[in-house]
């Protein structure tokens, strides 16, 4: 008779063998920015041995300005998980190399980050659209960081000498100093408003009827940019509300109606939502959140290639001549704040392309849960 053993009892591998046969980079990091951990694989990506490493801070062996940084840097203010695609790494005694970064506060204390480092293969690198040429300013959330730091000082210092010629010139041209002074505050204000895209602090929660979103997109691109398309309107009236910003649900969806209207200003642009029961994703607080409202925004365009669906989030993407690459990227980021996930797929009708958002919905953590449907739902 065979020999039976009991295999729950064989432990081949204890978790930080795991860690030190990885292939991939693992740094755990203190909010403070220094090293505690380095697997094999961190070692050999920075160049340098773990005796050198540890309890030193990380930002001795990247570059200054490496977007790694200002991830980890926001990952410890925001106490959520943060990712970085295609950004370029370099360091002391580090080949330049493009990887994908993701930083998650561990679970038990929020003061150490795990910092994962993704190689990305030489063909992915260069077929990245523009990939290697971005450092710093390689991410939407790093290039609002640095424009809003490098716009505020220098407006700070024309506000006040605007205020001290107020005090010196005539009643005259006191009304071109005060203009001055007001146009200042209102850059002021607008940049405190991309501090909120940057930090990703505070969506209001708020019940937020889809329809009158989408409605309002409707209205937006109808009457400007996409004129010549004809919408189709297909609600499902059951969906319940979902917590969020009104405000920045209609920006997402007005980047998306304007890609739509983009890639076929003389198509049919379907405006569609739904419940799709099943579908959950892994949130940092709430084991898992179910998302049963979706937003579907199709269009009869030439559709997408596959090999650039996987950079469309990121930003500075784009095939237009006049194009920024930023309004997908942003699209990501107000859903992501919101718990959502987007996905890009083929139109379910004819040819084109087919952007679905997933929201959870108000007072449900699980798929099932109704919350009261929108009573000015519009067809
Ligand atoms: N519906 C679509 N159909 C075809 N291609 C699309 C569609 N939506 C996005 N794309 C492709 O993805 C790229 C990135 O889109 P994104 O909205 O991020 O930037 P953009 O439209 O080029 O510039 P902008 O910053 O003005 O939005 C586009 O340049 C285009 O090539
Ligand atoms: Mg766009």
């Amino acid at each position: 008779m065979a020999e039976s053993r009991d295999t729950s009892t064989q432990t081949a591998v204890g978790p930080q063998d795991l860690l030190e046969s990885m292939a991939v980079p693992v740094f755990l990091v203190s909010d403070t920015g220094h090293i505690l951990y380095v697997n094999p694989a961190g070692e050999h990506l920075f160049g340098t041995g773990a005796r050198s490493l540890l309890r030193r801070p990380i930002r001795n062996f990247l570059s200054g300005d490496s977007p790694v940084l200002a991830m980890l840097d926001r990952v410890v203010r925001r106490g959520r998980s943060a990712v970085e695609y295609g950004i370029r790494l370099t360091g002391p005694a580090m080949a330049p190399r493009i990887v994908d970064a993701r930083a998650s506060p561990c679970h038990d204390t929020h003061h150490q980050i795990v910092l994962t480092l993704h190689a990305r293969s030489v063909a992915q690198s260069i077929g990245g659209h523009r990939l290697g040429q971005m450092s710093a300013a390689r991410s939407a959330t790093g290039f609002a960081e640095t424009l809003t730091h490098e716009i505020r000082n220098p407006l700070s210092g024309i506000r006040g000498a605007a205020q001290l010629l107020e005090e010196a010139v005539g009643p005259s041209d006191r009304e071109l100093t005060r203009l001055i002074r007001d146009e200042t505050d209102r850059i002021g204000k607008l940049l405190a408003r991309f501090d909120t895209f940057v930090d990703g602090a505070t969506v209001p929660t708020a019940p937020v009827n889809v329809h009158v979103v989408l409605d309002r997109v409707f209205m937006l691109a109808k009457n400007g940019f996409a004129k010549s398309a004809s919408f189709t309107r297909e609600y499902d009236p059951s969906i319940p509300m979902v917590p969020g910003d009104r405000d920045r649900l209609v920006q997402s969806f007005l980047n998306l109606a304007k890609n739509a209207a983009e890639a076929n200003p003389e198509g049919t642009i379907r405006l569609i939502t739904g419940i799709r029961h099943g579908l959950r994703v892994q949130t940092g607080t709430a084991a898992h959140r179910g998302l049963p409202v979706f937003v579907a925004i199709e269009d009869s365009g030439p559709g997408i290639p596959e090999d650039m669906r996987q950079h469309l989030f990121e930003p500075f993407v784009t095939t237009k001549s006049g194009g920024r690459g930023l309004g997908l990227s942003l699209v990501a980021r107000v859903i992501e704040d919101h718990g959502g996930v987007v996905e890009v797929t083929d139109a379910t009708v004819g040819s084109g392309t087919r952007f679905t958002v997933y929201l959870p919905a108000v007072n449900s953590s699980t798929d099932g849960a109704q919350a009261p449907s929108p009573a000015d739902t519009a067809r």
